[in-house]
Parts: structure tokens; sequence; C-alpha cells
């Protein structure tokens, strides 16, 4: 079963509360959240105040994806504010390793992500230190983008190395790609405009649950 995690950069900022909740009653199974530093990527999204809004509102798992050169100096802050797993980048400087420890410490689920240009082979030495590795489908900092079908070979690739943990793919997904997904190994779609935007998203669910 593929689990759909809609990224919140795709709901309505004046109507958060009302496009969330359209999501979670469609039976979603995580919220993706999306903190851009305009640092790592060329645009700025939420801080932690939402994460803990969210958390306050809903019982629903808080998927927090930092696109932060400097993840260190916030991961215990998201921790309080009720993540429940965080994505770190690999191309970012510094310890990544100790980051992910971090995290780890912190009794939350695991991730790290590679932008369209990282290889597997780049994060194979971390694969063991995480649970989930999210591969990006576009450049990441906006919704709205082509998928980049060449990434399913990333997703084939890491699965060959023997990655037993979750995959996830982020930017452009949607049923259309979902079944080549499903076929190179993905777990956890990230949908973004792809269900925030749709007529019946109960009705999408059903379908990506039962891939
Ligand atoms: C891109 C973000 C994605 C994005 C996905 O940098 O990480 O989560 O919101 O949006 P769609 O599904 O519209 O591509
Ligand atoms: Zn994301």
């Amino acid at each position: 079963m593929i689990k759909v995690a809609p990224s919140i950069l795709a709901a309505d900022p004046l109507n958060m509360e009302r496009d969330v909740q359209r999501v979670i009653d469609a039976g979603c199974d995580w919220l993706h959240v999306d903190i851009m530093d305009a640092h790592f990527v060329p645009n700025l999204s939420y801080s932690p105040a939402l994460v803990e809004a969210l958390h306050k509102r809903f019982d629903i798992p808080l998927d927090v994806h930092l696109m932060m050169d400097n993840p260190e100096d916030y991961i215990d802050t998201f921790a309080r504010a009720g993540a429940w797993g965080i994505t770190i980048h690999a191309e970012i400087p510094g310890d990544v390793p100790a980051m992910l420890q971090k995290i780890r410490d912190l009794g939350l689920h695991v991730g790290l992500s590679v932008k369209p240009g990282t290889p597997a082979e780049a994060i194979e030495h971390l694969l063991k230190d995480v649970d989930m590795v999210l591969v990006m489908t576009v450049e990441p900092g906006f919704g709205g983008q082509k998928f980049q079908s060449a990434m399913l070979e990333k997703i084939r690739r890491l699965r060959e190395m023997g990655f037993t943990g979750l995959i996830q793919a982020d930017g452009g997904v949607s049923l259309a790609n979902l079944p080549d997904l499903k076929a190179a190994g993905l777990d956890v779609a990230v949908m973004g405009t792809a269900m925030y935007r749709s007529k019946d998203p109960a009705k999408d669910m059903q379908m990506i649950h039962a891939m």
C-alpha cells in the first residue's frame, strides 16, 4: 500500500485549516510540511509555529521536510513543535550523520533527502542510519513542477543497494506517475498540487491506497 503525505505548500494559506481537514477526511496518512530557508532553496515557507499549530489541531503524523542549510540548529525546535518525522538533505554542509543521529535520539522518524542531481551512491553509507529516503522528483523549492521520470531509476537503484526502509517521492507526483513509482519501489507519495487541487481527494486516496 502506498501512503499519501499531502504537501501543505499547495494548501490555500488563508484557509489552511479547511484544506488540511479536507485531505485528512479523504484519508491521507501523513501531512508533509515543507520548510524552506531561502538559502538551500530559493524560496521561503513556514516556521516551527505552523508545525506546532498543526500538531495541536490535528492528530496525524507530521512529516517535516527541512530544505535548510543548517537544520542542526532547528531539529530540537521542530521536535518540540510536534514533528513526527524529520527529513534533512544530503547536500548540506556539516556533519549529516550526526544530524541523523540527533533526529534518532529524539525518537523521531529519520529521513534523508536527495536532490535530482545527487546519485543514490552518494548516500549509500548512510542508508543503515535512516528510516526513509526522500527522492526529490523535482528541484526543491516550489510546488507545481513537472515530475522528472529519470528519478525512477534512482528509486530502483536504492532497492538494488538493499535499502529496505521507506522510499518517498516528492515533486510532481500524481495518479499518472504513481504506477511507475510503485513499480520502482515507492512507499510514500508526497502530493501537493495533485491532492489539494483534486476534485475528489477521497477517491484518489482510495485508488492510491489500493496500488
Ligand atoms: C518542493 C516541495 C514539495 C512540493 C510538492 O520543494 O518539497 O513538497 O510542495 O508539490 P507538488 O506535488 O505540487 O509538486
Ligand atoms: Zn517536500
